[in-house]
């Protein structure tokens, strides 16, 4: 009987365990009949993130593509043969695809899965006002696109309860983008919510049920959209608050998805068709309701 044993992909990332990431792509691979497995990586430290992308070299490694969450996306690039473009512009990858030669390519789809999911929200960001709470990866990620849109926002209010780190992360952002548009304010009240089109929260507050609100929800309105990059749970306090004032409101779901279907994309060589997206979609929409 001839066995082919199948091609392996994952996430790499510590934690992983609650990734819906190899639901979507494991309902891909069947959907597509691909002899391929999606296998999450837990790696302790970046002691083991070096061994495991050493190993990523050796002839045999049946590794062809992997996804990188926190806290690697940035420390992942020491190890990469190339970068596509725009990965380089944002200092992260989140996508690597390894070829049959062992060569490693990283890419980053957390940005551009963003703005697909914003199109899809029918959001026109030309000449908006954004309000952006955090300046951690998934903020560099839409800080970056949000930047180099061809038609993007006026103005970026950004506030972090550590205000040095997002000074650091403009300023690093600022090496290959142009952000003068970014302005990062000492108090969340200096976000003007009340005056911003759009809210973006990229922090981690509203992961537990228990979690308060960043904003005043008072500043909520019904002329703005809120976006939570969080999709469990799938409606933080922020978008219970926006929501009763009215306002349209989204998790990450969607941006999960869309990042999702652009490193499929990339590990196939292909843009996927749009049943087997939407097969990608489902499978998240029930593991985000009922768990993985
Ligand atoms: N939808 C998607 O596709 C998608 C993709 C990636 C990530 N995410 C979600 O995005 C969130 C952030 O991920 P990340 O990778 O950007 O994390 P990260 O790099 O660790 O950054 C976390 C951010 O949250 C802030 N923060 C944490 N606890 C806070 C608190 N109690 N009060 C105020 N600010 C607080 C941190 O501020 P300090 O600088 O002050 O510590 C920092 O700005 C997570 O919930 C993750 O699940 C979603």
């Amino acid at each position: 009987m001839n066995y082919e044993p199948p091609a392996i992909y994952g996430i790499i990332g510590n934690p992983v365990s609650h990734s819906l990431s190899p639901v979507m792509h494991n309902a891909a691979f069947k959907a597509l009949k691909v002899n391929a497995v999606y296998k999450l990586f837990p790696l302790e430290d970046t002691q083991e993130l070096k061994l495991f992308m050493e190993d990523l070299k050796e002839e045999d490694n049946p590794i062809f593509g992997l996804n990188v969450t926190v806290p690697y996306k940035e420390d992942v690039l020491a190890f990469l043969d190339s970068v596509d473009p725009l990965a380089d512009k944002i200092g992260a990858v989140n996508t690597l695809v390894i070829d049959h030669q062992r060569k490693i390519r990283g890419f980053n789809t957390d940005g551009p899965g963003f703005i697909s999911h914003l199109a899809e929200l029918k959001c026109d960001l030309k000449d908006k006002r954004v309000a952006l709470l955090g300046a951690g990866g998934t903020a560099r990620a839409i800080i970056s696109v949000l930047c180099l849109l061809p038609q993007g926002p006026e103005r970026i209010a950004l506030y972090n309860r550590t205000r040095c780190n997002a000074d650091i992360l403009l300023k690093d952002i600022g090496q290959k983008i142009a952000v003068d548009r970014v302005e990062v304010v000492d108090e969340v009240e200096d976000l003007n919510v009340e005056l911003a089109d759009i809210l973006i929260n990229t922090t981690s507050v509203g992961l537990r049920n228990a979690d308060d609100i960043l904003v005043d929800p008072e500043a909520l309105h019904k002329d703005m959209l809120v976006y939570d990059v969080i999709y469990n749970p799938a409606e933080t306090e922020l978008l219970a608050q926006a929501r009763r004032k009215g306002a349209q409101v989204s998790n990450g779901l969607g941006m999960l998805f869309y990042q999702g279907a652009l490193a499929f994309g990339h590990w196939a060589d292909m843009e996927l068709d749009e049943k087997t997206k939407k097969i990608m979609r489902k499978s998240l929409e029930v593991a985000s309701v009922h768990g993985s």
